[in-house]
């Protein structure tokens, strides 16, 4: 009986090791020059390490970011330009909060990103282009925790002036009231402001007037909106 227990408990240990082999084996090897301090893995988790802007693509120039910002951050998170990659970041979980997000996938959304890209790259050290997308980014899981977007229509009166378009501000559930949504605004007006538009413009529910009013926005006018039917839309996902 004791060495059948003995042979039992030896196979056990032999299966084990064949499997931790295995498992290490399948797992594909890092290419990125970070430390791992377990196997990468395929699905962003939330102890993936804070990633530099120096090893992302960013959406524009991260000097256009005001460093007042920066500073009245918390020293756990970094706002910055958002990152091509930023699909792997919960960049769309955090959109959801604000309306309805269908899943492109990584490739759909990187080329997505692609097309927010000037076509002609001096455009961006002359700081032209349409859309400036931010992310702030805990630093310590590399998650996207707020979001929002500046679009810049070029006109033709008031000397080819320009406006600002906020659009789609979302700060994930369990970060809201903490000021963030305010930092966004900051630095979508400041950014607006820099590439020279002579107004900053949005969009709201009767119920974030308050939250603009704070951000320093004032009530004028009216929002109109006529949406396209399902069929004249073939496109979106
Ligand atoms: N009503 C009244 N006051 C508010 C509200 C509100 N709904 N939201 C924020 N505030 C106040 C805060 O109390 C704070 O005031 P204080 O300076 O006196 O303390 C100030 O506004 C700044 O608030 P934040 O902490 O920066 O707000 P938060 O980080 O929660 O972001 C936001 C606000 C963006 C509305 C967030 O709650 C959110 O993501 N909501 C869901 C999505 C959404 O509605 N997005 C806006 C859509 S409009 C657009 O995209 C143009």
């Amino acid at each position: 009986r004791q060495r059948e227990l003995e042979e039992v408990e030896t196979r056990a240990l032999v299966i084990n090791r064949c499997m931790m082999a295995f498992s290490f084996l399948s797992y594909p090897v890092p290419i990125s020059p970070r430390i791992h301090t377990r196997p990468p893995s395929t699905i962003t988790t939330s102890s993936m390490p804070f990633t530099p802007d120096s090893q992302l693509k960013l959406l524009f120039p991260s000097d256009l970011i005001p460093n007042n910002v920066r500073e009245a951050l918390p020293s756990d998170l970094h706002v910055r330009p958002l990152a091509s990659d930023d699909y792997n970041r919960g960049h769309l979980e955090v959109l959801k909060v604000l309306s309805v997000v269908t899943d492109p996938g990584l490739e759909a959304y990187k080329q997505h990103f692609e097309s927010m890209l000037p076509a002609n790259t001096s455009y961006r050290s002359s700081r032209g282009q349409t859309y400036y997308v931010i992310s702030i980014v805990s630093r310590e899981t590399d998650k996207v925790v707020a979001t929002g977007t500046v679009f810049i229509e070029r006109k033709f009166l008031r000397g080819l002036g320009s406006v600002g378009h906020i659009e789609d501000i979302a700060v994930s559930k369990d970060m809201q009231g903490k000021k963030l949504g305010l930092r966004v605004i900051q630095t979508l007006v400041a950014i607006s402001e820099a590439v020279g538009c002579y107004k900053t413009i949005l969009n709201c529910s009767d119920e974030n007037i308050p939250f603009y009013e704070k951000c320093g926005f004032k009530k004028k006018e009216n929002e109109m909106a006529k949406y396209a039917s399902e069929s004249s839309t073939p496109g979106r996902l």
